[in-house]
């Protein structure tokens, strides 16, 4: 069968028909199954805090989560900023829950004001998710996932506007987390001043393009209480663990001298406010839309960074082969560019060295030629010198033979005439005379 008429087979949908079911069946139960299957399973949830050192997050989530969880506290001297993720198992009533808790510790911190720790970390919790997706025996049944499903932005309470830090690092993260932004310490704020506040943190995120989570509107069971919220953010919120006795009940509050902040009382703050969205009725929003929009675009960008599409200019249907194919391709061409680049490469280097080579081999032939005629020069000089003494030995040994021969003639004469000492002597000075008037 050829490949379009089984592309048409395949695109063909199936006309459904309604049908009504002559007794009960069975498959309403369903969505109990599935709930059973949820339960038995368990959740994770992943919330990342950032704020900066000492804002109250630690404090915050011992308060949600209604225990103590261990924490250390972050020293304002961090080198740079470091994400801390913590896992704890949680259970209420059969629910499991895998509750990580990530602190961005170190930020906003003196000089460590960079946002790239937490754009990385939520990056490669994606990357780690798509890479099990991947595989070819997968296993995301039972895989942990740490891919962040909310980041509550601890805001510092001023008064004033936002922080450049906070507005640059939210829009950095806002394609990538839902963001929920929180006044931190709201207690230390007065009521006037937190409305004003909470108006121009809103319009500043407005103004400058940052996408906050927004509590889901479509879901007619929560539509009406998720849009009142909304109209509430940022939630102004207290944190605290310390019980003080209010009337007869004890209530997580802060007591001050002039009077007690209760965590949970709505006139006081929005703590339950935030409990209530984050927790009970939007948790599962916040795992979807952290499925299905924020990981969808990682994977998106990351799928079409590899050269897979969905369809080609055509319209014709993506083909997992024919990208492979594709990318081989260019793989393999990229390789013999590559190749053919060393190559030449090398062969100039051979060339330049041999030119190198050849000039170095030219120079010493010059030195050579130079010493040679220096050499050359001298040893005609010296045989020059060599001629000169050689007569000069010669004209020497003439003038001795001519000497030895008078001094012979004149031993012969005084042996010939003994007893005329005088007479001799007289003539051997004449001889002396004739000899310095023969050698000059
Ligand atoms: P690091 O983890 O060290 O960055 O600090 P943190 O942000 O976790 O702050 P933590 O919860 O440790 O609180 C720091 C201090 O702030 C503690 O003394 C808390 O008691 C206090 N604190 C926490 N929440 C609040 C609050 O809502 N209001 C006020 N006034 N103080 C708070
Ligand atoms: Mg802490």
């Amino acid at each position: 069968m050829a490949a379009t008429d089984l592309e048409r087979i395949s695109n063909v949908e199936p006309e459904s028909r309604s049908l009504s079911l002559g007794g009960h069946v069975g498959f309403d139960s369903l969505p109990d199954q599935l709930v059973s299957k949820s339960v038995t399973q368990g959740f994770s949830f992943n919330i990342l805090c950032v704020g900066e050192t000492g804002i109250g997050k630690s404090t915050l989530m011992n308060t949600l989560f209604n225990t103590t969880f261990e924490t250390e506290e972050a020293s304002h001297h961090e080198e740079c900023v470091r994400l801390r993720p913590q896992t704890y198992d949680l259970q209420e009533s059969n629910v499991h829950l895998k509750l990580t808790i990530v602190d961005a510790v170190g930020f906003g911190d003196q000089i460590n004001k960079d946002d790239r720790p937490i754009v990385d970390y939520i990056d490669a919790q994606f990357e780690n998710y798509l890479q099990e997706e991947l595989k070819i025996r997968r296993s995301l049944f039972d895989y942990h996932d740490t891919r962040i499903h909310v980041c509550l932005y601890f805001i510092t309470p001023t008064g004033h506007s936002l922080k450049s830090l906070d507005l640059v690092t939210m829009k950095k993260l806002d394609s990538k987390v839902n963001i929920i932004p929180i006044i931190a310490k709201a207690d230390t704020i007065s009521k006037s001043e937190l409305h004003k506040f909470k108006i121009k943190i809103m319009g500043e995120l407005v103004s400058n393009g940052v996408q906050i989570y927004q509590f889901p509107t479509d879901d007619e069971a929560v539509a009406e209480i998720n849009a009142v919220m909304n109209a509430h953010l940022p939630f102004a919120v207290v944190g605290s663990t310390e019980e003080v006795k209010v009337g007869n009940k004890l209530v997580r509050a802060r007591q001050y001298p002039w009077g007690v902040v209760q965590v949970e009382n709505e006139n006081h703050c929005d703590f339950v406010k935030l409990r209530e969205m984050l927790i009970r009725v939007n948790m599962e929003d916040l795992r979807e839309q952290t499925h299905s929009r924020h990981y969808e675009l990682y994977r998106r960008c990351k799928l079409e960074e590899m050269g897979f599409q969905d369809s080609d200019g055509d319209s014709q249907p993506f083909s997992l082969q024919e990208t492979y194919e594709a990318k081989r391709k260019e793989f393999l061409s990229e390789l013999q560019r590559k190749e053919e680049e060393m190559r030449q490469m090398f062969v100039n280097k051979v060339k330049e060295t041999e030119l190198e080579l050849k000039e170095k081999e030219r120079e010493l032939h010059e030195k050579f030629e130079h010493l040679k005629r220096i050499h050359q020069e001298e040893k005609r000089k010296v045989e020059e010198k060599r001629r000169e003494l050689e007569e000069e030995t010669k004209a020497f040994n003439c003038r001795k033979a001519a000497m030895e021969a008078l001094q012979s003639q004149a031993m012969h004469a005084t042996s010939q005439q003994p007893l005329r000492k005088d007479k001799d002597k007289k003539k051997a000075s004449g001889w002396s005379s004739i000899y310095s008037v023969t050698i000059p």
